[in-house]
């Protein structure tokens, strides 16, 4: 029989490893709380017309790496390929920009691009995500960008960089957009890179073909067009994140991969990873909301990618320890089939009253019990014979130290709890 294997291109996290990436998206996911973020859970696929319109056609997220079927009802569903559209969908559909602005969001979970497999690049991935919306401010900015930093800082990373530039407001955006087709009409490019342009010529700065990129060295820089209040803006950013201690670094080539981006943008990227070294990136999308038929409220987030940042958290040897991360607290063995009864009801009673245990199973020698204590990573363990159930007193052992200290089977929960 054919073995069935997980899809190509998939990330997977089983144990031991799955520890470390549970530790890193928790991490991110704090960063988020503690400045006030609250949860959204959104669907995983939603109407592709959302992605159409919020994301772009011009990108190849939209044009290239949707995971788009349809479903039973004649219906087109995507997956969802990435968070923020479904955040705006969601805003205008339960009326949240009704409530006190700004609406401070955060979401973590599996997003899909049928994009080429390679090491840090899947067709499955992990984000965790914040929105920050209903705020023109560029001090909510700088937090939004904050936010990733400290998140980064609290994991120990310290190889990797932060690229920010300002995509400008509309007025901004028109002035550059007349003079880049300017330029880009006195290049002979072929039709479909002309179509492109026309969707969105800023798409030409992310073209990997070298005759295009060197054409593309002369182009002119939105970043020279700001309006006197998009500079001001900027400028406001950089101050702030100077201020933080926050290391940055202009540039004015940096395109993300999604048309909705206005303002301040910024990637962090990782010197660590080779090719997909971009473990996180965000920005402005002012209007975007109005696009898919809300209010015109403003907004700025971020997404890290979660898979890159285990990835590079390991190649800066932060999980290199041996030792076993565990949440157990307690294992217990019994010393034979005898006491097998008492020991299950024993453990769950310690579960009960809040203890984190297991118990050794199967009708295995004493010597593989405690091995699988050992595996198991608990603090303590105890082995329960018929002489410990008739005393009921039992030898709790701290299994880093291998010290032993007699207490009452009674107690054991008092004893584990008070160590
Ligand atoms: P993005 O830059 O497309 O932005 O994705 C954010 C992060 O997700 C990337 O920096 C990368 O770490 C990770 N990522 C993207 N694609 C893959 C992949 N195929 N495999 C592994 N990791 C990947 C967004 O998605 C925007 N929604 C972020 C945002 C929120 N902008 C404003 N608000």
């Amino acid at each position: 029989m054919r073995e069935i294997q997980a899809p190509k291109g998939v990330s997977e996290y089983f144990p031991p490893r799955s520890q470390y990436f549970e530790f890193v998206r928790e991490t991110l996911i704090t960063a988020a709380k503690v400045s006030g973020y609250q949860l959204i859970e959104l669907p995983v696929f939603e109407d592709t017309e959302l992605f159409k319109r919020g994301v772009g056609e011009s990108t190849d997220v939209v044009s290239k790496e949707m995971y788009t079927f349809e479903d039973r009802g004649g219906r087109s569903i995507t997956l969802r390929p990435e968070g923020t559209a479904g955040v705006m969908r969601s805003v205008i559909e339960n009326n949240l920009d009704k409530l006190t602005l700004p609406i401070k969001v955060w979401y973590s979970g599996a997003f899909f691009r049928a994009e080429r497999p390679q090491a840090g690049r899947y067709r499955q991935f992990y984000q965790v995500g914040i929105e920050a919306i209903g705020l023109d401010d560029p001090e909510i900015d700088f937090e939004v960008i904050a936010v990733a930093d400290r998140a980064f800082k609290a994991l120990g990373l310290n190889s990797y960089r932060l690229d920010i530039t300002s995509l400008g407001d509309s007025a901004s955006r028109a002035s550059h957009r007349k003079d880049l087709l300017i330029f880009l009409d006195s290049l002979n490019l072929d039709e479909a890179t002309k179509a492109r342009a026309a969707i969105n010529p800023l798409r030409l700065f992310d073209d990997k073909r070298e005759d295009i990129q060197k054409a593309m060295a002369k182009a002119p820089l939105l970043l020279d067009y700001l309006s006197p209040e998009s500079a001001t803006n900027f400028a406001r950013v950089q101050e702030l994140l100077t201020n933080a201690g926050i290391a940055f670094t202009i540039n004015p080539r940096m395109v993300r991969g999604l048309d909705y981006y206005t303002g301040t943008t910024f990637e962090f990227v990782s010197d660590k990873l080779g090719a997909q070294s971009g473990i996180g990136g965000g920005g402005r999308y002012d209007g975007l909301m109005a696009e898919l038929g809300g209010n015109d409220l403003s907004g700025i987030g971020f997404g890290l990618g979660v898979d890159r940042i285990l990835l590079a958290c390991e190649a800066e040897g932060l999980f290199d320890s041996t030792e076993v991360k565990s949440e157990l607290e307690l294992f217990v063995i019994a010393l034979s089939a005898e006491q097998k009864i008492y020991v299950s009801n024993l453990v769950n009673d310690l579960r009960n009253q809040g203890i984190n245990c297991d118990m050794a199973y199967g009708d295995r020698a004493l010597k593989g019990s405690m091995k699988s204590a050992d595996k198991s990573g608990a603090r303590f363990s105890v082995v329960i014979g018929s002489d410990e159930i008739d005393s009921g007193n039992v030898a709790l052992k701290d299994m880093k130290t291998g010290s032993i200290k007699e207490v009452r089977i009674s107690a054991l929960s008092v004893e584990v709890n008070a160590n």
